[in-house]
C-alpha cells in the first residue's frame, strides 16, 4: 500500500521519481505527490488521481527538473480520502515527508503538537509525522538522533523518507514493518517501496530491516539501528526492467497470465534431476527431523495466495498424508491459536509483505519451524521464517495475482513430495511418476493459453450478467474461490465460490437465468459424478452453466453444459493449477469488455502492508 520513491545524485530528481512512482503505481493510484529541494527551498507537488495527473502538472514546471534530490509518492488512501490535501509529501515548514504504513497513536500525537501550535492542513497521520520531526530538529537540519527520537514517539508501521531544505545533501529513511530498500549507484543513490522501481538504475539493493533509519548521501549510506551503526548486505537483484514491462501487452494482468508456462519452468528449474526421478529442495534440509516428526501443518496466507495455501493443504494430506490447516492471516493473528512445537507453519505470499502474514509469523516464531513461500527475494518474509522457498515468477505488478498463485501451487506440491518422501508415504517409483508428470504442466499451461480466443468469445458472451457462481469440489474448491475472487477485483461483479456439494444447503435458491455457474469439474472420481449431479440440479433450474474440465467425456459434461472448456488432463493433483488458466482469462476478457481499469481496480493496491 503506497509507494515511495527518494533520489540524490547529479541527475534529475524529478525524472528518477516520475518514472519510480509508474512503477509502484499498483501499490496504490489514489493521488501522487513528489518534493524536491530547488535552489535550497522546498517545492511540493500533488495531484489527485492516478500518476498521468501529476505527471501532466509538472510539465508546465520546467525548473523543477533541475532539483537533484527529491522524494515521491504515490497513495492508497488510509485515513482521509484521495484528496490533494491529503496526498504525500506532507510539509512543516522546512521539511518535507512521504510515509507507507500507519501511525496509530496519531490523535495524542495530534492533540499534542495542535497545544504546540502546530495547524494541520490534512486528515492524515503522516502531516502528524511530518510536524512531529519538524518539532524534534525545530529550525535545524535532520539528523540520524533526530530520526531516532521521532521514531521513539511513533507507534504503527512505518516506511519514512524526508528532506529538508536545510541539507540538500541527505535524504533521510527509517523503515519499521513497512518495506524500503536503498539502491546503490555510482554517485547517487535511490531509495525505494520495492525494487521493481530501481531496476531501471541499479540492480544493487540494501533492504532495511525493521527499525533502521539511514542517511542516505550521494555518495555514502549510513545505517543505524537502536542509537548503533550498522551493517546490511548489498545484495545484486537477478530480475531485469523487461520482466516489470508490459512488453506489447495492453495490461500487466494479461501479460503476467501469458507469463506462467515460463514461471512454472522457472520455479522447477535445477530442481530435478536429469532423468526426473528425483529432486533437491534444498532450502529444507535444516527442518529434515521436524519434518520426519511432523504432525499437523498451519498454512497461512490471505487474498489468492489463501487459496494457494488450500490447494497446498490436499497435497499435503493427499500426498504427504499429514493432516493440514489453513488459516486467514488476519484472523490467526487474533484468536490466540494453540501451537505445539510438532507442528509447522507455512506462510504463503506472493509480495512477502502483507502485514497480516507477517504478524501471523509473528505469534508462532519460536513455538515451532516457520517456513515461508514467497515471490520475492529479500522480502520481510524472507528475513522471519527458519527458511523460506522462492517462486520464480518474476516481478507480479498486476493488482490481480495469477503467475504467484500458479508457482506457489507448485512450490507446495514439491514440498508436499518431499515430506511425503521423508515420511515413506511415497516409493521411489511414484515419486519419479509425479516428478515426471509435473515436468508437463507448464506445456499443459500453454495449451490452455492456445484457447484465449474461444475462452475471450464465452467471457465476451456473459458479459451482461451481474453475478457468477463458481463451483468445485475437492482441490478444485479453492479454484473455485480463486475465480470467484479475480471476478470480483476487476470487474466489480458479484461472485462467490461454493463446494458444489453445498449447493443445495442453500444458495441454490439463488440460481437462475440470470445468475451463470462456472464449474471446474474434475474428471478424478468420486467428484466427476457428484459434481455432475449437482450441476444437473442447477440445469433443471433454468441455470446456465460453463463448466471447465479435464475429463475426456465431453459429450456427457455438454448435455449439463451451456458451455465447455476442455483443459489437458496430467494427474488430478496438478488439475487446479491448470484449470485456474481458464477462469484468470475469462475475468480478464470479461473486465476488458466492460473497459475496466484492470491493472488498477478501484479500492485495491497490490501489497497491503497495513492491517
Ligand atoms: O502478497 P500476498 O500474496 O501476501 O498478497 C495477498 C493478497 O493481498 C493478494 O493475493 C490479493 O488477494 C490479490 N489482489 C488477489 O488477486
Amino acid at each position: 500500500m503506497c509507494g515511495i520513491v527518494g533520489y540524490i545524485g547529479n541527475n534529475s530528481a524529478l525524472e528518477v521519481l516520475l518514472s519510480g512512482l509508474e512503477k509502484l503505481e499498483y501499490r496504490g493510484y489514489d493521488s501522487a505527490g513528489v518534493a524536491l529541494n530547488l535552489n535550497d527551498k522546498i517545492e511540493i507537488e500533488r495531484e489527485v488521481g492516478r500518476l498521468s495527473g501529476l505527471r501532466s502538472k509538472v510539465s508546465t514546471k520546467e525548473v523543477l527538473s533541475s532539483a537533484d534530490i527529491g522524494i515521491g509518492h504515490t497513495r492508497w488512501a488510509t485515513h482521509g480520502g484521495p484528496s490533494e490535501a491529503n496526498a504525500h509529501p506532507h510539509k512543516s515548514d522546512h521539511l518535507a515527508l512521504v510515509h507507507n504504513g500507519i501511525i496509530e497513536n496519531y490523535i495524542e500525537l495530534k492533540r499534542d503538537l495542535e497545544k504546540k501550535g502546530y495547524e494541520f492542513k490534512s486528515e492524515t497521520d503522516t502531516e502528524v509525522a511530518a510536524h512531529l520531526l519538524h518539532s524534534i530538529v525545530s529550525d535545524e537540519a535532520i539528523t540520524p538522533d533526530k530520526i531516532s527520537e521521532l521514531l521513539n514517539q511513533v507507534v504503527g508501521s512505518y516506511a519514512f523518507v524526508a528532506l529538508s531544505d536545510k541539507d540538500k545533501d541527505t535524504l533521510m529513511v527509517a523503515r519499521d514493518a513497512s518495506p524500503l530498500v536503498i539502491g546503490v549507484g555510482e554517485g547517487e543513490n535511490f531509495i525505494a517501496s520495492d525494487v521493481t522501481a530501481l531496476l531501471e538504475y541499479t540492480k544493487k539493493v540494501i533492504y532495511l530491516e525493521d527499525g533502521d533509519y539511514a542517511t542516505v548521501k550521494r555518495d555514502a549510506i549510513e545505517i543505524y539501528n537502536s542509537g548503533e551503526l550498522v551493517t546490511r548486505d548489498i545484495h545484486e537483484i537477478e530480475w531485469d526492467i523487461t520482466k516489470a514491462q508490459r512488453g506489447g501487452y495492453k495490461h500487466f494482468m494479461i501479460k503476467e497470465i501469458y507469463d506462467q508456462p515460463k514461471a512454472i519452468n522457472d520455479t522447477l528449474s535445477g530442481r530435478l534431476t536429469d532423468s526426473h526421478s528425483n529432486f533437491k529442495l534444498p532450502e529444507l534440509d535444516n527442518l529434515t527431523e521436524e519434518i520426519k516428526n511432523l504432525k499437523r501443518i498451519k498454512l497461512i496466507a490471505c487474498g489468492t495466495a489463501w487459496h494457494a495455501a488450500q490447494v497446498g493443504k490436499f497435497y499435503f494430506e493427499q500426498i504427504a498424508r499429514i493432516p493440514a490447516e489453513v488459516e486467514i492471516a488476519s484472523e490467526f493473528r487474533y484468536k490466540n491459536p494453540i501451537i505445539s512445537d510438532d507442528e509447522l507453519l507455512i506462510s504463503v505470499s506472493q509480495s512477502g509483505e502483507t502485514a497480516d502474514t507477517l504478524a501471523a509469523i509473528e505469534i508462532v516464531k519460536g513455538k515451532c519451524p516457520t517456513i515461508g513461500v514467497t515471490n520475492v527475494l529479500g522480502s520481510s518474509i524472507t528475513r522471519n521464517v527458519d527458511s523460506f522457498l522462492l517462486t520464480q515468477a518474476g516481478p507480479e505488478i498486476s493488482v490481480a495475482s495469477t503467475k504467484a498463485f500458479t508457482t506457489q501451487g507448485l512450490v507446495m506440491y514439491l514440498m508436499a513430495l518431499k515430506f511425503a518422501s521423508l515420511k515413506n508415504e511415497i516409493n521411489e517409483e511414484q515419486l519419479a511418476k509425479s516428478l515426471s508428470e509435473v515436468t508437463h504442466l507448464s506445456h499443459a499451461i500453454t495449451e490452455v493459453l492456445e484457447k484465449e480466443e474461444e475462452i475471450k468469445k464465452i467471457a465476451e458472451k456473459y458479459v451482461d450478467h451481474k453475478g457468477f457462481f463458481f463451483l468445485g469440489r475437492g482441490a478444485c474448491y479453492p479454484i473455485a474461490l480463486e475465480g470467484a475472487l479475480k471476478l470480483k477485483e476487476i470487474t466489480y461483479l458479484h461472485a462467490e465460490g461454493y463446494p458444489s456439494g453445498e449447493l443445495k444447503h442453500g444458495p441454490i435458491a439463488l440460481i437462475s437465468p440470470d445468475l451463470p455457474t462456472v464449474a471446474v469439474l474434475q474428471s478424478e472420481e468420486p467428484h466427476f459424478s457428484k459434481m455432475l449431479s449437482n450441476l444437473n440440479e442447477v440445469k433443471s433450474r433454468d441455470g446456465k452453466i460453463i463448466v471447465i474440465t479435464d475429463s475426456d467425456s465431453v459429450d456427457e459434461v455438454s448435455q449439463v453444459a451451456t458451455d465447455v472448456i476442455k483443459v489437458p488432463y496430467i494427474n488430478h493433483h496438478l488439475m487446479p493449477l491448470i484449470s485456474v488458466i481458464p477462469l484468470q482469462l475469462f475475468s480478464y476478457y470479461m473486465a476488458d469488455k466492460l473497459e475496466r481499469e484492470i491493472d488498477f481496480p478501484r479500492n485495491l493496491a497490490k501489497s497491503v502492508t497495513v492491517e
